[in-house]
């Protein structure tokens, strides 16, 4: 057996010798016969998100390889966070994730303690993206449910986007622009500025708060040149964004934009736009994972199920009965509010599923794939190439979504134009060794940490220069700036 600590906490690590006690307990009760023991890889996990898709124990196979005689792998992770020492049965726990890892691979099969919601399938394409996406068409009805708004649900209470320091240099930054642009007689009569995935808006009414006021300050005439666009795909939070650019209003445009290929909607602006901004975007865009394990690739494919209990527990507060429950939340992810009686029951019914709502995972050589698992950027020289420094046994976002849309955002660049994106990046694929980086929930979204790393890999290889600064206007902030130019 292969322990792998992920912890960079001590007091996290704690369970660790509660974990090894139960599996070797269950070696020796000949619970976990030896054969599968020295198969198994148990990683220890750290997982950063209270709310996420995990149960305590997760068991993943690895496909075979091809003619092998011996069984293959079994990936265990444990999340440590979950173990409550002394309390938590670790050897029921872990027996069972192994007993479904290893026989219930086909869809519903008989006897299965989970309800399964899905076929295994790429995260990417997982309905926790149908969750995510009804979750930012209904915002409102969700805050006015838990009567809180979505930005108190982040790190911090806040989003860092809408820090009035940053907020402030980035006003600078793209003022100086201008001002340099006007000496040189390049200044184009309107000024094309696009804030990707707006929310509430805060930021983009602050921005244009601070610009109005330096501009004044400056005396020069650059405000009343803005053309500011605020895009987003849920006509919900463009509603919401409205009043934070109420003083501004004139100047702005509000558009349903899918952030995934913006230049869709907006090819006439194409090398047009001078200033692009999003933040928390990327994070919230559909994404998958791959591992590089002996020189080999693998797609980590998922499975959305609710235990067993769960979902009897669900159906009798609700009314709905275990046969229907699928057909249920797939009429609640279609948009439909009346799929148990009366709304505000339907929004409790959907907030109880999305909390319950876990992935099971399983590791599918590429080889075994009926379709290419990469994203049309890239291929596999490509990638192999990316990944030639990284270490060997390597689990990593491939971020699909941000890459898409970090490519279709590009040639909306005005020459002098530049992408800024604050959000949460693993900008070196070492740090995938330390542990977890999601999916995680927050309230009904998805969020996930960003492979910076590839992003810039891929930006460069386009002729994009492409960087990373820290946030460095709040203490332990986890969010990162990248900033990309076309090069010249
Ligand atoms: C976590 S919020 C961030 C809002 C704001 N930028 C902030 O930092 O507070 C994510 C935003 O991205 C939007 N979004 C998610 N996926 C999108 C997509 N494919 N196209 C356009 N907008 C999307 C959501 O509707 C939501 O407004």
């Amino acid at each position: 057996m292969i322990l792998k600590l992920n912890h960079l906490r001590g007091e996290t690590a704690a369970a660790t010798q509660e974990v090894t006690a139960a599996l070797y307990a269950l070696l020796e009760e000949g619970q976990i016969p030896q054969d599968q023991f020295s198969r198994l890889r148990v990683h220890l996990d750290w997982i950063q998100y209270k709310q996420n898709f995990r149960d305590v124990v997760m068991a993943a196979p690895v496909d075979p390889e091809p003619g092998e005689q011996t069984a293959p792998f079994i990936d265990v992770f444990v999340d440590t966070r979950q173990v409550v020492p002394g309390a938590t049965d670790l050897r029921a726990t872990i027996l069972s994730a192994i007993a479904h890892a290893t026989s219930c691979t086909a869809p519903q099969s008989p006897g299965c303690d989970r309800l399964l919601l899905e076929d295994f399938t790429s995260f990417r394409t997982s309905i926790a993206w149908s969750f995510n996406s009804l979750y930012w068409r209904r915002l409102d009805e969700w805050e006015k449910s838990t009567g809180k708004s979505y930005e108190q649900a982040l790190p911090g209470g806040s989003s860092d986007a809408s820090h009035p320091d940053g907020v402030a240099d980035s006003v600078a930054d793209f003022w100086t622009l201008l001002q340099d642009m006007e000496k040189k007689k390049q200044l184009p009569p309107e000024i094309f500025i696009l804030e990707l995935g707006v929310g509430a808006g805060a930021r983009c009414g602050l921005w244009l708060n601070k610009f109005q006021a330096l501009d004044r300050q400056r005396g020069t005439h650059f405000y009343l040149k803005l053309r500011v666009l605020l895009g987003d795909y849920s006509l919900a939070t463009l509603d919401m964004s409205r009043p934070a650019v109420k003083d501004h209003v004139d100047l702005c445009s509000f558009m349903v934009i899918d952030a995934l290929n913006p230049l869709k909607t907006l090819s006439f602006l194409r090398h047009k736009i001078l200033y692009v901004h999003s933040s928390n975007m990327y994070d919230n865009l559909p994404d998958e994972e791959f591992l590089r394990r002996d020189g080999r690739l693998y797609l980590v494919q998922v499975r959305m199920y609710l235990q067993m209990a769960d979902a009897r527990r669900i159906g009798a507060t609700f009314g709905v009965q275990l046969e229907r429950m699928r057909f249920v939340i797939g009429r609640m992810l279609e948009g439909d509010p009346d799929y148990v009686g009366y709304r505000a029951h339907g929004i409790a019914f959907w907030k109880e599923v999305y909390k319950a709502a876990r992935l099971e995972e399983r590791m599918t050589r590429f080889e075994n794939l009926p379709d290419s698992p990469l994203p049309t950027v890239l291929d596999i020289a490509k990638l192999e190439d990316i990944l030639a420094a990284a270490p060997d046994d390597l689990r990593f976002h491939v971020s699909s979504g941000a890459l898409e849309s970090f490519c279709n955002t590009l040639p909306l660049l005005h020459p002098r134009g530049y992408l800024q994106v604050q959000d949460i990046f693993v900008t070196s694929l070492n740090t995938y060794a330390l542990g977890f980086h999601g999916p995680g929930k927050l309230d009904g979204s998805v969020v996930n940490w960003v492979n910076g790393a590839l992003l810039k890999e891929v930006g460069e290889r386009v002729g994009y220069d492409v960087h990373f600064a820290p946030f460095r206007y709040r203490t332990g902030s986890k969010t990162n700036i990248l900033y990309t130019t076309p090069r010249d």
